[in-house]
């Protein structure tokens, strides 16, 4: 099969190949996916699960792209729940080979069934920047109605659904990002927006939660806008500074079943927009992944047109 893989943690997306690979083995519990979109984000290749095994032994060469979406056409030993023909999406363990290929092997437990109103493009952009917005508001950020947000990074593919989801559970969200990027955190809803390049973000004033995709010193100075009680949840790292008198929380994205229903059945309905940039095939996947310019969206590979 073909497959994009990587060896070379210093390369970063550059490194990047098409490969010809076997195709995977179903093990206990997995399904082989025909894989027919999947998606990818940069640090992947910055985590330890893209090199090496749970016991630190080099796993390279590693295929990434950790949320896809396609057809099941085999069940591992002992696999139940998923049936071969079934439209399925979801997001792949860390440790194992992705799904920037043209097959992948994926524990069933793993995967959500993919109505068929939705496009595969469209599933693949969905479990990364979809469940880890669902965890950061409500697991991590114990969002209420009524309360103010700060969206850092809110044009982006996790920050354009935060922006969404915060909105329709009755939250004041207020996006910031590039001062280019002001329509489009407006258009996903938010009711305010905040320059980061112009703007002060100290003049937003006191908000319940932080949802930081950006880091850095914008990352710190946000954690002083945090009233008492309130939250900051990061998902670039461990936040360099807390809220005077909250909580500070970082995390990684988990699978989640019941999250991706959740999820799915809004996009079905129209009430959450994916944020879906460049859309390119496995063969220009490489060129597609180091893009030239700045882009807005997830870049979605279509690996079956
Ligand atoms: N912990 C987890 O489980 C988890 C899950 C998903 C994503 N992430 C991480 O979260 C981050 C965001 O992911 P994403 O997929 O949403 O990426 P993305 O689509 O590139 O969005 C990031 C947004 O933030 C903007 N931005 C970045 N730095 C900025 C700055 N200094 N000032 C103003 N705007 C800035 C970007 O604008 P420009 O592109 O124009 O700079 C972009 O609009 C990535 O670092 C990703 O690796 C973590």
């Amino acid at each position: 099969m073909k497959a994009i893989e990587v060896t070379d943690q210093a390369a970063g997306t550059a490194g990047m190949k098409l490969v010809e690979r076997p195709e995977p083995h179903p093990s206990i519990n997995d399904v082989i996916v025909q894989v027919h979109a999947s998606g990818f984000v940069n640090t992947e290749l910055d985590w330890p699960s893209t090199w090496t095994d749970r016991l630190d032994r080099d796993r390279t060469p590693s295929i990434p792209g950790h949320e896809l979406a396609g057809l099941v056409t085999a069940l591992g030993y002992g696999t139940t729940g998923l049936s071969v023909g079934q439209r399925v999406f979801g997001l792949t363990d860390w440790y194992r080979d992705g799904g920037l290929a043209e097959y992948a092997a994926v524990e069933a437990r793993n995967l959500a069934p993919l109505p068929g109103d939705v496009d595969f493009a469209v599933g693949a952009s969905l479990p990364i920047s979809g469940l880890t917005v669902w965890q950061g508001l409500f697991q991590h950020g114990r969002l209420k109605a009524g309360q103010r947000i700060l969206a850092l990074g809110a044009a982006g593919a996790v920050g354009s659904m935060m922006t969404q989801l915060a909105r329709e559970f009755g939250a004041y969200v207020i996006g910031a990002g590039h001062a280019a990027h002001r329509q489009t955190v407006l258009d996903f809803g938010a009711n305010e927006f905040v320059d980061l390049d112009n703007g002060v973000l100290e003049d937003v004033g006191e908000v319940d939660l932080v949802l930081d995709a950006i880091g850095g010193e914008i990352g710190k100075r946000s954690a002083r806008l945090v009233r008492a009680g309130g939250t900051l949840v990061s998902i670039v790292g461990p936040s360099e500074a807390r809220p005077a008198d909250g909580l500070a929380v970082d995390f990684v994205v988990e699978s989640d079943l019941a999250q991706l229903g959740e999820i799915v059945q809004r996009v079905r309905g129209g009430r959450l927009r994916t944020n879906i940039g460049a859309v390119s095939s496995l063969d220009d996947a490489v060129a597609a992944l180091n893009p030239t310019e700045r882009r807005l969206g997830k870049t979605i590979i279509r690996v079956r047109p």
